[in-house]
């Protein structure tokens, strides 16, 4: 048994005051039983919305990290100022690697340093829409997988979301088949890179314009675990209904 995840990435998205109504209006919820429930608030933002949510049961993530633990590295944040604030981070974004240069050496050095310091890594990876008009999208999935986690020990119970770029913000979301068949390709590549064991107990999560009307179709899949989501994670309602679809698809 897989316990499936929910995670909203707010991105570069609300102040203190509507970072802290958001999580307030997240705490006033009710917790969703059998779904791990994960936020993840600009860094400014972390300490804050970790305070209340504090009885709520819903988990803190980073938007990304730096590798080493301590260290003259300007305007970055180490693993070890991120957990104490958080218990998870996502790593590998293709924001990140987009915009910012985020390549397979400095991710793996992340991802290993997630695990040293007891932070567990949420890794995104995705083609983008021309690599896949090309057909080159499992070429890509395992181009990323291998890049990232070679020779690394990874744990049980790994998290990979797999976002299509072409699917993130457009309001253009893979069909479930497309995002079942990309997940069922990630398992079979964990599975070569860190044996049955990984792969199997791996959580695998969908991200693109999810929302709370089109969840269900990824939350039927059999290879996927739950959701990474933008936009819609900004909205209390849709999200905590994202969360129930996922809790409820898994537990059936
Ligand atoms: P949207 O849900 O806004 O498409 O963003 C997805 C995403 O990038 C989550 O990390």
């Amino acid at each position: 048994m897989r316990t499936p995840i929910s995670v909203g990435n707010w991105k570069m998205h609300a102040t203190n005051a509507e970072a802290e109504q958001l999580a307030e209006s997240l705490a006033g919820l009710s917790e969703v039983d059998g779904v791990t429930t994960v936020v993840a608030p600009g860094f400014l933002q972390l300490a804050r919305v970790a305070e209340r949510l504090r009885s709520s049961g819903i988990e803190m993530a980073g938007q990304n990290m730096h590798f080493a633990a301590t260290g003259a590295f300007t305007g970055e944040v180490s693993p070890r100022q991120l957990a104490e604030v958080a218990s998870w981070v996502i790593l590998g974004h293709s924001e990140r690697r987009r915009y910012f240069c985020e390549n397979d050496a400095a991710l793996k050095s992340k991802i290993e340093a997630a695990r040293v310091h007891g932070l567990h890594s949420i890794l995104a990876i995705g083609e983008r829409a021309e690599e896949r008009q090309a057909g080159h999208t499992q070429v890509v999935l395992q181009r990323q997988l291998w890049g990232a986690l070679e020779g690394l020990d990874i744990p049980e119970g790994f998290v990979v979301a797999y976002e299509p770029v072409w699917a993130i913000g457009s309001g253009m979301p893979a069909t479930g088949e497309q995002a079942q068949d990309a997940a069922a390709l990630i398992r079979a590549v964990l599975a070569e890179l860190q044996g049955d064991a990984v792969a199997t107990s791996a959580r695998i999560l969908y991200g693109g314009s999810v929302k709370a009307e089109n969840i269900a179709e990824f939350a039927a899949q059999p290879d996927l675990d739950g959701a990474l989501v933008g936009g819609a994670s900004l909205d209390a309602e849709q999200f905590l209904a994202i969360t129930r679809a996922i809790a409820g698809a898994k537990r059936a």
